[in-house]
């Protein structure tokens, strides 16, 4: 169900995460600082061993909790961040009909965690309709990859916070070595599980994940209209 994750992803973390992942974890901070949820506790939705999340953002919540399937991850959070979740060991269950509806109903911030482009799903249009019934009136964001592929970077200096699609996405592609006879640049699906509607905002940076494979990554979040006190 899910194409990366277990041990190879943290042995790629142990490899790549100071020398390589630096701009991508800042890039995270500045979209959760914009994000700035007011709930006093968050789920996180496949965190891995919180690799992209800024202990300065978690020490924000006093009840984390966190679906993550992954026992080495969740040793490796428990042991690097200061603030210890409590886990869903059994995961986030994706395929029923309505799988949003399994969200505890405790008005907790929800952040997916880089999981809506990993996801195989058997229906986009089914999936978004749930995200949009469950999530319409909670804070919540996601960030996911949107495109990715080797030797290629993003140009994103003149990019606008506002919903983009595919082919807009593509004109920031650039291929790093000019003389390449072709490169390969693949899609993932969780873009499209988010419109330009109202009340949502974009965010994009790009994670180069190792020296050859580079992940363009969509931001979205979503803060609830917050009820001012009358008096
Ligand atoms: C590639 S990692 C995502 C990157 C990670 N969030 C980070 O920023 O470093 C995908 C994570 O999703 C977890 N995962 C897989 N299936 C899941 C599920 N059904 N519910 C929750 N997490 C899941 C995997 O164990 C893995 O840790």
């Amino acid at each position: 169900m899910i194409r990366s994750g277990g041990v190879f992803y943290h042995l790629r973390a142990l490899r790549f995460k100071r020398a390589l992942w630096s701009d991508h974890q800042r890039s995270v901070e500045a979209f959760l600082d914009a994000w700035n949820p007011k709930s006093k506790a968050l789920t996180l939705i496949g965190p891995s061993a919180g690799y992209s999340l800024p202990d300065r953002f978690l020490s924000r919540f006093e009840r984390i909790q966190a679906y993550e399937p992954d026992p080495w991850a969740r040793m490796i959070f428990d042991q690097t961040h200061g603030k210890r979740p409590m886990w869903i060991k059994s995961g986030f269950r994706f395929l029923g009909a309505d799988p949003i509806s399994q969200l505890p109903r405790d008005g907790s911030a929800v952040l997916f965690c880089n999981m809506l482009g990993q996801i195989e799903i058997p229906s986009t249009h089914r999936l978004k309709k749930s995200l949009e019934t469950h999530l319409r009136d909670r804070e919540w964001a996601s960030y996911h990859d949107a495109l990715s592929g080797d030797g290629i970077e993003f140009d994103l200096e003149d990019v606008r916070p506002e919903k983009a699609l595919l082919p807009k996405m593509k004109e920031w592609i650039y291929v790093r070595n000019r003389v390449a006879p072709e490169v390969e640049v693949n899609a993932h699906h969780a873009p499209d599980l988010f419109d330009g509607g109202e009340g949502l905002s974009y965010r994009y940076w790009q994670w180069r994940i190792t020296p050859k494979q580079t992940h363009l990554i969509e931001g979205v979040f979503h803060n609830a209209r917050i009820e001012l006190d009358p008096s």
